[in-house]
């Protein structure tokens, strides 16, 4: 009887396995074209199969064009479709069709914390893609933001792995809807630019599988993302693009993933190790996977059966995305109405309201005469600027521009610069010349004539922030200072004029201690797309509610923030020009590594990053993860669970009653973070675990139900190498930041 039941027991497991296995097979939407494949790999030559590996042009990579495959046309991403280059070059074709909608950047859209925008997005940016017939978006970029002078965290979503998962589930969706493969980049821990090309990433497995993975886990699982780009940095001693263990085990067989992996644009160092190790394209070119990898199969260093494999994986998505006849490809004009509404919707949406002391915003212009909008930054486009991927795009509307735009000759606008933008020098850096900084001191001048223009308005819009070329791919800031002599400035519009409203242009955190000093308000408006100055003027107006929440922590200094505060963070020794950088430049054997400690970054924060670090160590911030105001208050009342005990594999339900109690219609973001009671586990003080956009009237009322899957709430095992759950006592913590919890609840898990 013992023996029977064992049996019936292995049986059922085996079952319940097979139907779990199949259950992920079927949920890809590539599983169906295998029988098909095999006839077409049949079919194939090795030089064929080979040519399917490696780039031919740019942005494509080979097809079959004897059996009518066609070649498969990639898209920069992953905030607007990139202009048309020519053939193997980097240089434009100088197309007039090829003009883009310029979409918010990646925080920007984080500030929304919403998974159905980010799902329009998603199909706006499609859309456009499909119109110049791409096949696959190289986007969305969802790294988390470890450290806040990350040089691409404008483009990344948030420093929380569970905002950044519906975002990029939000994305990955709507793009594929849409017909375009999306390419979750940069698979895995490409946090920092400085040496990206050589940095060894030393991670435990739990901080790598709570914090950095969940983001591509979630878009793959959720979303069946059909693409993933390997980082340029390693892991664990391994490239990324030959790295087993994210690519072969975590990826394929752990996730499921059916789709291809491509290297990221020169980011392939072997030939063999490279293409056993999962990776399936080498963009652009084929040094390793190309005449190597022929040389490589011919000798018998590598096995047919895995090229036919690679092959395999990048015929699903091939067969799965229908190409786009180069003559039916940019026909029309890219950016169209309907994508620029959505890119509007976005952005007004996006722009986040820190500070209202004295509720001087919106403005109520029927008492102004005159606004003076000082900084060069109200003025300033950032569709393109630094290293990397851009925009070329058919309009941006500056905050200027928005503002004109809505006000006409309702009131007086006087603009004056105040500094004048950073901007690096062209052409490849001179050997020993001093690095260019945006840190300068004000320019007397310029400050003198912005102080004239203050005097005697009735409100000064200061613009701060940074730009695209102090953000950008391929280097870190040095510092999150504002640049340019922006604190002077403001000290001295102060002196003339206090009725300062401050907006910030920024795609990541700035020091704002002094700016926070000067203006009674200050407004976070991002990078924020083509249609950015209408949606700016529209919320400063009060013809839009702000809508925004903070997807990082403002540091008051960078010295708290984690990497920064255990000096993990810039790592010592030489910086290397960028791996990027040298592969435009032709220069791409320079792939040697750095000198000093400059090759090896430490995460020992662990899951420390970000607001799980400020909560933990009790370190105050400027602003709060999760902080945005509107023009209207919220209250909070009556949480309730729907149960006290909970199983391992129930939903905890959790409802709040929100009320508007203010006088203006307004989107509030409900956040829920878990804070763990007692136990033996370590866990941050608090974590994000479900929110909840809700739009309500003034005096309205709304329960608001959270919900969190009590296997949301494992933590990774690192000796059972599996997900874990803890049982004991959890509070569950309502609020409208992670620094304003306003009701709490328990529950037992
Ligand atoms: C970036 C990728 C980008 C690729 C192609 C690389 O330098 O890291 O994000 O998609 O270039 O432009």
């Amino acid at each position: 009887m013992k023996t029977l039941n064992k049996l019936t027991c292995l049986l059922f497991v085996g079952m319940a396995f097979l139907l779990t296995y199949s259950a992920q097979a079927q949920t890809s939407a590539l599983a169906k074209y295998e029988t098909q494949i095999d006839g077409i790999i049949a079919k194939m030559t090795l030089e064929e199969k080979v040519n399917m590996l490696h780039g031919v042009r740019i942005f494509s990579s080979g097809g079959v064009p004897r059996l009518g495959i066609a070649d498969f046309e990639f898209a920069d991403g992953p905030f607007g479709i990139r202009e048309e280059l020519i053939g193997n070059s980097w240089a434009p074709m100088g197309l007039g069709n090829d003009l883009a909608t310029f979409f918010p950047t990646g925080s920007a859209l984080a500030a929304t914390w919403s998974s159905d925008v980010a799902y329009k997005y998603g199909l706006a940016i499609a859309t456009e893609g499909r119109l110049r017939g791409k096949d696959m978006l190289l986007g969305p970029a969802i790294n988390i933001q470890r450290i806040p002078t990350g040089g691409r965290t404008y483009e990344y979503l948030s420093e929380d792995p569970f905002l950044s998962s519906r975002l990029s589930v939000g994305y990955t969706k709507g793009a594929q809807d849409q017909g375009m493969a999306v390419c979750l980049k940069h698979f895995a821990l490409n946090n920092q630019e400085n040496n990206r090309g050589q940095v060894d990433v030393i991670i435990s497995p739990r901080a790598m599988r709570e914090i950095y993975l969940p983001p591509f886990e979630a878009a793959v699982k959720e979303a069946d993302a059909w693409g993933v780009m390997a980082a340029y940095n390693k892991v664990g001693g391994y490239w990324c693009s030959e790295n087993y263990l994210l690519q072969e085990k975590i990826l394929r067989q752990e996730w499921g993933f059916k789709g291809l992996i491509v290297s990221d644009w020169g980011g392939v160092h072997s030939t063999v190790p490279a293409l056993t190790n999962g990776l399936n394209i080498e963009m652009p070119g084929g040094a390793f996977l190309g005449n190597r990898l022929l040389d490589s199969v011919r000798t018998g260093a590598v096995k047919e059966e895995i090229v036919n494999q690679r092959v395999r994986e990048i015929l699903r998505v091939r067969l799965h995305v229908k190409p786009i006849p180069a003559n039916e490809a940019t026909q029309v004009i890219t950016s169209q109405p309907r994508q620029q509404q959505i890119a509007y919707d976005i952005a007004s949406k996006a722009i986040v309201l820190l500070k209202n002391d004295k509720a001087q915003l919106p403005l109520d212009i029927t008492k102004y005469k005159k606004i003076a909008v000082i900084g060069e930054n109200a003025n300033q486009k950032n569709a393109t600027g630094g290293v990397g991927a851009g925009v070329k795009t058919l309009y941006e509307i500056t905050p200027l521009q928005g503002l004109k735009d809505r006000l006409g000759t309702q009131v007086e606008i006087v603009y004056s610069p105040g500094y004048v933008e950073f901007s690096r020098p062209q052409g490849r850096p001179v050997q020993g010349a001093p690095r260019p900084t945006p840190y300068t001191p004000a320019d007397p001048k310029l400050v003198e004539a912005a102080q004239k223009a203050a005097k005697d308005a009735d409100i000064v819009l200061f613009f701060a922030g940074t730009n695209r070329e102090i953000e950008t791919e391929g280097s870190d800031r040095e510092s999150i200072q504002l640049p340019s002599g922006q604190d002077e400035l403001i000290k001295a519009l102060a002196e003339v004029n206090p009725n300062i409203v401050t907006v910030i242009v920024s795609g990541g955190p700035v020091d704002l201690s002094v700016v926070n000093q000067y203006s009674p308000a200050i407004l976070m408006s991002w990078f924020n797309g083509s249609e950015g100055g209408h949606a700016l003027a529209d919320v400063l107006l009060g013809k839009a509610a702000p809508a925004g929440r903070l997807p990082f922590t403002i540091p008051v200094k960078l010295s708290d923030s984690p990497a920064y505060a255990l000096g993990n963070y810039p790592q010592t020794g030489e910086v290397k020009a960028d791996i990027f950088v040298n592969l435009v430049n032709g220069k791409e054997t320079e792939k040697a590594p750095a000198a000093g400690n400059r090759n090896i970054a430490y995460y020992s924060e662990e899951t420390l990053v970000g607001y799980r670090w400020f909560t933990t160590k009790n370190i105050q911030p400027a602003f709060p993860f999760g902080h945005g105001l509107t023009y209207t208050t919220f209250d909070y009342a009556n949480i309730k669970t729907d149960k006290v005990k909970y199983g391992a594999d129930e939903i905890i339900k959790v409802s709040v009653d929100v009320t508007n109690s203010g006088k203006v219609e307004a989107n509030e973001v409900v956040q829920l973070y878990v804070h763990r009671l007692k136990g033996k586990i370590f866990f941050p003080e608090k974590e994000l675990k479900a929110f909840a956009n809700v739009t309500l009237k003034p005096g309205e009322t709304r329960a608001v139900t959270l919900e969190i899957p009590v296997k949301n709430l494992r933590y990774w095992d690192e000796k059972k190498y599996d997900w874990a759950l803890e049982h004991g006592s959890i509070e569950l913590q309502a609020g409208a930041s992670v620094g304003d919890i306003r009701l709490t609840a328990k529950a037992e898990i």
